[in-house]
C-alpha cells in the first residue's frame, strides 16, 4: 500500500483516538474528584494512572510522529502551511503538559499524601487539565478538516 494513505489512516486513528481516550479520562477524573467510596476514588486514580501512561502518552507521541510523517513528500510541508504549524504547536504543548502532569497522577494513585509528594492540585485540577486537553484536541481536529489561514511566509 502506498505511504500516504497508510500514514494518513494511522495519523487520524491515533490523533482522534487520543481525543476519545481523554474523554474516558475525564469520566474517571470526575469519580476521582467528586468522591464516592474510598475504594472508588482509589480505583479511579489507578485507572487515570494507567490510562495516562499506557494510552494518552503513547497516543500523543504517535500523533506527533504520524503527523510529521504526513508532511513528508505530500506537499503539506512542515513549515509551509499555517494550519500544519498551528497543529504542531498545539500538539507539542498538549504532549508537554501531559508528560509533565502525569507523575503527580502516579503519586496520587500510589496513595502518597499530596503534601508529602509536593502535589498541589485541588480536587478539580484533574477535570480542569483534562477538559483543557479536550479543547486543544478538538481545536486541532477542527483545524485538520478546515485547513485555514493559507501558507506561511516561507510557504
Ligand atoms: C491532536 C492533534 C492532531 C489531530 C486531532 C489531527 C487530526 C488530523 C485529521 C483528522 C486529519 C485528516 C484531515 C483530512 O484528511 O481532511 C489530519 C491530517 C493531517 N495532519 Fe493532523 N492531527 C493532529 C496533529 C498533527 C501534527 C502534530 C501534524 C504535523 C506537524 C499533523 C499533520 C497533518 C497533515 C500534514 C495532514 C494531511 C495529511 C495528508 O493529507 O496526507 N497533524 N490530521
Amino acid at each position: 500500500m502506498p505511504f500516504r494513505p497508510v500514514s494518513l489512516i494511522l495519523h487520524v486513528s491515533v490523533s482522534v483516538g487520543w481525543f476519545g481516550a481523554v474523554l474516558a479520562y475525564v469520566a474517571v477524573a470526575v469519580v476521582a474528584s467528586t468522591g464516592g467510596t474510598p475504594e472508588a476514588v482509589r480505583g479511579a486514580w489507578t485507572a487515570m494512572d494507567v490510562i495516562g501512561w499506557w494510552v494518552l502518552v503513547p497516543l500523543s507521541v504517535a500523533t506527533l510522529v504520524t503527523g510529521i510523517a504526513g508532511t513528508l513528500g505530500t506537499g503539506w510541508g512542515l513549515g509551509t502551511h499555517v494550519w500544519v504549524r498551528a497543529k504542531l504547536a498545539l500538539t507539542v504543548v498538549a504532549t508537554a503538559v501531559l508528560v509533565a502532569h502525569m507523575p503527580s497522577v502516579s503519586v496520587q494513585a500510589r496513595g502518597i499524601p499530596p503534601a508529602t509528594a509536593g502535589h498541589h492540585g485541588g480536587p478539580w485540577s484533574e477535570i480542569l487539565h483534562a477538559t483543557g486537553g479536550l479543547a486543544v484536541l478538538g481545536a486541532a481536529t477542527a483545524i485538520s478538516f478546515m485547513k485555514p489561514w493559507g501558507k506561511t511566509g516561507t510557504g
